[in-house]
C-alpha cells in the first residue's frame, strides 16, 4: 500500500489544451507494440516537458489506466514545489534519488493520489550528477518493475542537449514524445534531439507542438517535417541548470 499524496494545485485546463492532450492519450492507446514506459523529452529547458507528462498521465488516470509519473529529472525538479505536493500523514516526502541512492525502498517513496488509477513517483532531493544513479542496476530494476505493475509509466526528464539523462533513461524507454515549442526551438536542435533518440534505440512516439497560440499545443505524430522550415529566434534559460544555489 504506498502512501495518500496532497496535491493542491490542480489548475483548470482550457478545454482545448484538454482535448490536445485527450487526443495524446488515445493516440498512445494505439502505439504498435507494447509501449508503456514513455518519457517525455525536449532539446532544450522551459519547453513544457514537465507540463506535458504531468497533464499526459492525469488524463491517463482519469481515463481508469493504471499510470504512474516519475520525476526523473534528478536535476532540476519541479513536481513536488509546482503542484504542492505533500504527504496525507504529514511526514517528510521521499523520491527517486533516495530511491536510486539505496536510502529508501520503493514504498516510502511512490505515493497514491485522489486518482484510484493514478500514482507518483516524486523526486525530492536533487542531484548535481545523476549520471551514476541513472547507470545503476536500481534504475534499470526500477523501470522494469513499473512497466510490469502500470500500464502507463510517464518519465519526466531534463533536456536531451544540455545531459545524457535522456539517453540512459531512453535507452530503457518504450519511446519517447519529443515537445518542441512552437516559433522558438531551432531546427537543428531538433534534428540533433532525433538523432539522440535513435542513438539511445528509442523509438520516437510523436512529437507536441507546445505553445501554439494561447498557450495550447499541437499534436503532430509524424507529419512534423514541414514546420520547422523557418529559422527560430533563440530564448532558453539553460543557465538555470547551472546557476549555484
Ligand atoms: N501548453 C502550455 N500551456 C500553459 N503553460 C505551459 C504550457 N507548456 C508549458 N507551460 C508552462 O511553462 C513553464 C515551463 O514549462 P515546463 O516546466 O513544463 O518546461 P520543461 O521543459 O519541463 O523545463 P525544464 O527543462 O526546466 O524541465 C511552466 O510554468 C509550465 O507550467
Ligand atoms: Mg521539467
Amino acid at each position: 500500500m504506498s502512501m495518500k499524496a496532497i496535491i493542491e494545485v490542480n489548475p483548470r485546463l482550457p478545454d482545448a489544451l484538454e482535448e490536445a492532450l485527450n487526443r495524446l492519450r488515445v493516440n498512445a492507446s494505439f502505439f504498435d507494440g507494447d509501449v508503456r514506459k514513455i518519457m517525455v523529452v525536449s532539446a532544450d529547458p522551459d519547453e513544457g516537458k514537465s507540463f506535458v507528462a504531468m497533464n499526459l498521465w492525469r488524463q491517463m488516470a482519469a481515463a481508469r489506466e493504471r499510470s504512474i509519473l516519475v520525476d526523473a529529472n534528478l536535476r532540476r525538479s519541479v513536481m513536488v514545489k509546482q503542484y504542492g505536493i505533500s504527504r496525507a500523514d504529514g511526514k517528510p516526502l521521499s523520491g527517486l534519488s533516495h530511491y536510486l541512492a539505496g536510502e529508501k525502498a520503493l514504498e516510502d517513496c511512490v505515493l497514491s493520489t485522489d486518482m484510484a488509477c493514478g500514482d507518483l513517483l516524486p523526486n525530492v532531493k536533487n542531484v548535481a550528477n545523476p549520471s551514476l544513479l541513472l547507470e545503476g542496476e536500481r534504475f534499470s530494476g526500477l523501470m522494469d518493475q513499473l512497466g510490469g505493475q502500470y500500464r502507463h509509466v510517464i518519465l519526466d526528464v531534463p533536456p536531451l542537449g544540455l545531459f545524457a539523462d535522456g539517453d540512459r533513461i531512453g535507452h530503457l524507454c518504450d519511446g519517447a514524445i519529443l515537445i518542441v515549442r512552437a516559433g522558438v526551438t531551432h531546427k537543428k536542435a531538433i534534428q540533433n534531439a532525433i538523432a539522440q533518440l535513435e542513438r539511445a534505440d528509442c523509438p520516437m512516439l510523436g512529437i507536441v507542438l507546445n505553445r501554439v497560440g494561447a498557450g495550447s499545443i499541437k499534436i503532430l505524430g509524424r507529419y512534423y517535417g514541414k514546420y520547422y522550415g523557418r529559422h527560430y529566434g533563440k530564448g532558453y534559460r539553460a543557465d538555470k541548470y547551472f546557476k549555484e544555489t
